[in-house]
């Protein structure tokens, strides 16, 4: 889809009364004003035009719509007034009401799952992020058509000797789907045993990763752009088999980091995708630093906080103690009170900035170059000048400061991490030649 291809759309967004949540108000913590805006966020992100936003009182789910026979008939007239592109329900529906809704507002319907999908789909940039998300899309259309083809046995008494052309294309879609599943997943298989490979060699670029993960709409992709500038190092060979949401980032004491961008976290996931979410998220685990971008203007900021920590901590990173974490309170120039700006309570790893004035990011920079160094030592290391092997593995390993040569020897001070600097010596030995 390009960015003018995207057409228009009609956003429904139930909002449950407490009949249907058992006493709570809504059915979910965040209040409907936000859910609404983040719902925009995600139609804005696939190129669609949203015309209007529906909120749905929805007192008992029906069955067979979801929504009330009142509600629907009101959505009707503005679905043939508008005439939009699709109705987004911001709600998992079942494959039936999402039919019978299409059928009585003569539209096209997607809910929720259908359209992260699409975000996911849009967004995926590795072959593994793209096979999952296919993989979830099949999964989900798989569901579809059997539930429906359920549904249309149970409405001819469940007779099942009618037959008929519709039952046997749904069989045959649903074998087409099964086999595209099967040689999905050996697709898969074989592509993460190549990333392995792929990792090990990326482990070889000298260059730490640091990676921006945060909830859609925090600013990661503004503070991406603007730490990096327009440059693109497309043609750099080193970078070229990297994924395009890598750039190189020079640090204020000229150090180069690969910042990499990732896929936003989104509100009440539908459990489906959390695998193809998470894949999108696998280079944050290798990552040597971790920017958590952060809305701090949006009043959903803490609950989004504990979503992405919730989210960090099951792909193996513990959040509180990891010192790779650093919190970036974006949005800062939104803040009206800034008081706290100046209080000694804002933790050490919590650095205030406002990705589109540019405030704060310096600090953001020296902190990601602190990080970096704390686990890295100086040492002096004498080589035979004839050993270029070792010379060569330094150079890609670690930052050489210094560099003397006497005679048949080389001596170098590099700024090495402590990691690296145990594989040296069990690759080359003691340090004095
Ligand atoms: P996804 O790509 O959906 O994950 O979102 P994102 O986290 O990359 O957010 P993005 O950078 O697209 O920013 C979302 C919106 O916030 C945009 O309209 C930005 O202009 C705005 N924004 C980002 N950073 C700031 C900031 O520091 N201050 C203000 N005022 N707006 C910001």
């Amino acid at each position: 889809m390009t960015e003018n291809s995207g057409g228009t759309c009609l956003i429904v967004h139930p909002v449950f009364s407490r009949e249907v949540t058992g006493g709570e108000q809504v059915s979910s913590s965040r209040d409907v004003e936000s859910m609404i805006s983040e719902v925009v966020g995600l139609a804005a992100a696939i190129y669609l035009e949203v015309i209007e936003v529906i909120p749905a009182n929805v007192r008992k789910i029906s069955a067979g719509h979801f929504l009330g026979k009142g509600t629907r008939e009101s959505i009707a007239e503005t679905v043939e007034e508008v005439s939009p592109t699709v109705v987004i329900v911001n709600a998992t529906l079942s494959p039936v009401q999402q039919r019978n809704l299409e059928r009585e507002w003569n539209a096209k319907v997607i809910d929720r799952t259908g359209l992260i999908l699409e975000i996911f789909g849009e967004r995926a940039q590795t072959a593994e992020g793209k096979m999952q998300v296919e993989l979830a899309a099949l999964t989900y259309q798989r569901s579809r058509l059997v539930r429906s083809w359920t549904h249309l046995e149970r409405q001819r008494g469940g007779a099942g000797f009618l037959g008929g052309p519709g039952e046997t294309q749904i069989e045959l879609d649903r074998r087409i789907i099964d086999d595209k599943i099967i040689a999905l997943k050996s697709q898969l298989e074989h592509v993460r045993k190549t990333r392995d490979l792929q990792r090990k060699s990326r482990e070889r670029v000298p260059y730490p990763v640091v990676a921006l993960v945060g909830y859609t709409n925090a600013g990661k992709s503004t503070l991406f752009n603007k730490l990096t500038g327009a440059e693109v190092f497309a043609k750099d060979l080193l970078f070229a088999t990297l994924d395009p949401t890598m750039r190189r980032l020079k640090l204020p004491k000229g150090r180069d980091v690969i910042l990499s961008d990732t896929v936003g976290f989104i509100s009440d996931l539908p459990t489906h995708l959390i695998a193809a979410f998470r894949a999108t998220l696998e280079q944050v685990q290798y990552a040597d630093v971790i920017l958590h971008v952060r809305d701090i203007s949006s009043p959903e900021t803490e609950a989004q906080r504990e979503d992405v920590v919730t989210i960090l901590k099951d792909i193996g990173v513990d959040y509180d103690t990891d010192d790779r974490v650093i919190e970036v309170l974006n949005k800062i120039d939104l803040c009206e009170d800034r008081h706290w700006l100046r209080e000694p309570g804002l933790k050490g790893r919590q650095i205030p900035v406002s990705a589109v004035t540019g405030e704060g990011l310096e600090a953001l920079l020296e902190s990601i170059e602190g990080r970096l160094t704390c686990h890295y030592k100086q040492v002096t290391i004498d080589l035979d000048s004839s050993n270029g092997k070792a010379f060569a593995w330094l150079h890609r390993h670690a930052s050489v400061l210094d560099k003397k040569e006497d005679g048949d020897h080389i001596h170098l001070t590099v700024s090495i991490d402590e990691g690296e600097y145990q594989k040296y010596l069990g690759l080359f030995g003691p340090i004095s030649a």
